[in-house]
């Protein structure tokens, strides 16, 4: 089992590139299996939860090929089965975005019931309303969900809760249904407007993505293309925290600025100085970090993604801080780690309410999901002394080569993979 072994209290200073957005690239992943041509991704995160479902995505017969460590060249001609149940695919959410995909091509679809993450209840009830919508009868039996229509035919779909999920389902089923379709109180998220860009590139007819009305024209056939994902916003945010976190100053290149102000603003508010320029955000945090208020919010609101982030830089930050998560209802495990940190953070409901100030100092702790986990890194590089992180491979499935960029960017951190390798650093670093 891996871990992450870190040794706090350097400043992060340098340059970052930032990856393409997983999310994004998730959905971009499952839409390019409607075309029957070459379907070229670049700028494809190398991360585990892709790996996972271009392997589900090869299992029923689609052509999957990594051009370089970056590109995927998918062709969906071949098809031969329309059940996603390869055995690790339920553990990634994105695995439901194979049934909107499939059903709007195939008419029909079988998939894991999808995990993902343990941050609380995540229903899909608002993807299946959709999918019963435009026609398609769906069913879960034996952990599957079995989805079938004779035709698909556009309609007017109400989401009752903002869903980045559902909407990008519906959008990817409706892309192939027939006549007009219409999204209302659609997410508005950066990777909705990019999974939309991604399906006109092939040929499908999507307006208003980024708003919350979305409107589908259904067209027969999807043709190949070339599509490059937009950067990820939460490896971004999270390497901005990271400049916060140990006092650094950090350019953060190849970002969508716009897409991080939610973040920037947080930042400036907790006294840290944010420079914005086309595609770069530089933190620098040489003041005293200043205490706050967060709710989490569909976009443009804060990022629940963020939240865990911010709620560790805020235990170091002078005075009382209250985080809401407004999005997941069980986002807070990882607190109990950070108190062995020495945190001092309350949790009642959905609210955290942080007592800062907080001088973390190095403890062994275990990452409980992938954004806890990297908030867990950032305390570590802010600790005092040695932390050890279990259980990274949460980590692995959204960040690509996180310890390699924080050690570029001066950190002490390793992945050790055996106790002696786990002693060597310690007597090494410490
Ligand atoms: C996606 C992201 C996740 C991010 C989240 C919110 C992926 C793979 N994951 O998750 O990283 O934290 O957006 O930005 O892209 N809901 C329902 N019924 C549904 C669907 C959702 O009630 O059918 C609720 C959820 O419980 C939650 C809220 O809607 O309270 C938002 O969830 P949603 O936006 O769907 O999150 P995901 O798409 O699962």
């Amino acid at each position: 089992m891996e871990q992450y072994v870190m040794k706090g209290g350097t400043p992060l200073v340098g340059e970052v590139e930032i990856g393409g957005a997983k999310n994004a690239g998730l959905a971009i992943l499952a839409g390019a299996v409607m075309s029957d041509e070459d379907v070229v991704i670049e700028n494809v995160p190398d991360v585990k939860d892709i790996g996972v479902l271009a392997t589900a995505i090869a299992a029923i017969g689609a052509k999957v090929e990594k051009t370089d460590r970056h590109t995927m060249r998918i062709n969906g001609h071949d098809i031969s089965s329309f059940s996603v149940d390869y055995e690790y695919i339920s553990k990634i959410r994105a695995s439901y975005y194979l049934l909107g995909a499939l059903l709007g091509k195939y008419k029909q679809a079988e998939v894991a019931f999808p995990g993902g993450c343990d941050i609380g209840s995540r229903p899909i009830d608002l993807h299946l309303k959709g999918f019963r919508m435009l026609g398609a009868e769906v069913e879960i039996e034996h952990g599957l969900i079995k989805a079938k229509a004779e035709r698909l035919v556009g309609a007017q779909i109400y989401m009752d809760k903002v869903s980045v999920g559902a909407t990008i389902n519906v959008m990817l089923a409706a892309s192939m249904a027939e006549g007009k379709t219409t999204i209302e109180n659609a997410a508005k998220e950066p990777h909705v407007v990019d999974v939309a860009n991604f399906l006109n590139s092939m040929g499908a007819n999507i307006k208003g993505a980024g708003t919350d009305v979305i409107r589908i024209v259904g067209v027969p056939k999807l043709h190949g293309s070339e599509y490059s994902i937009i950067p990820d916003q939460i490896e971004a945010g999270t390497f901005m925290f990271a400049a916060a976190a140990t006092k650094g100053d950090i350019m953060i290149k190849n970002v969508i600025p716009k897409h991080l102000e939610a973040i920037s603003s947080k930042l400036i508010e907790m006294g840290c100085e944010v420079e914005e320029f086309d595609d770069a955000v530089r933190v620098v945090a040489s003041k005293p970090l200043k205490s706050t208020q967060v709710t989490t919010l569909a976009y443009p609101g804060f990022p629940t993604d963020m939240q865990p982030q911010i709620t560790t830089i805020l235990s170091m930050a002078d005075g009382t801080s209250i985080v809401t998560e407004s999005i997941f209802e069980n986002r807070y495990r990882y607190v109990d780690e950070l108190s062995r940190m020495g945190a001092s953070i309350k949790v009642e409901g959905n609210t955290a309410i942080i007592y800062g100030a907080a001088k973390y100092t190095g403890a062994h702790v275990s990452a409980p999901d992938l954004r806890a986990g990297a908030a867990l890194v950032l305390a570590g590089l802010s600790a005092e002394g040695v932390t050890v992180i279990d259980d990274i491979y949460y980590i692995q499935r959204g960040y690509e080569d996180f310890d390699r960029k924080l050690r570029e960017l001066g950190a002490t951190i390793e992945t050790v993979d055996s106790e002696k390798a786990l002693k060597k650093f310690i007597l090494k670093a410490g």
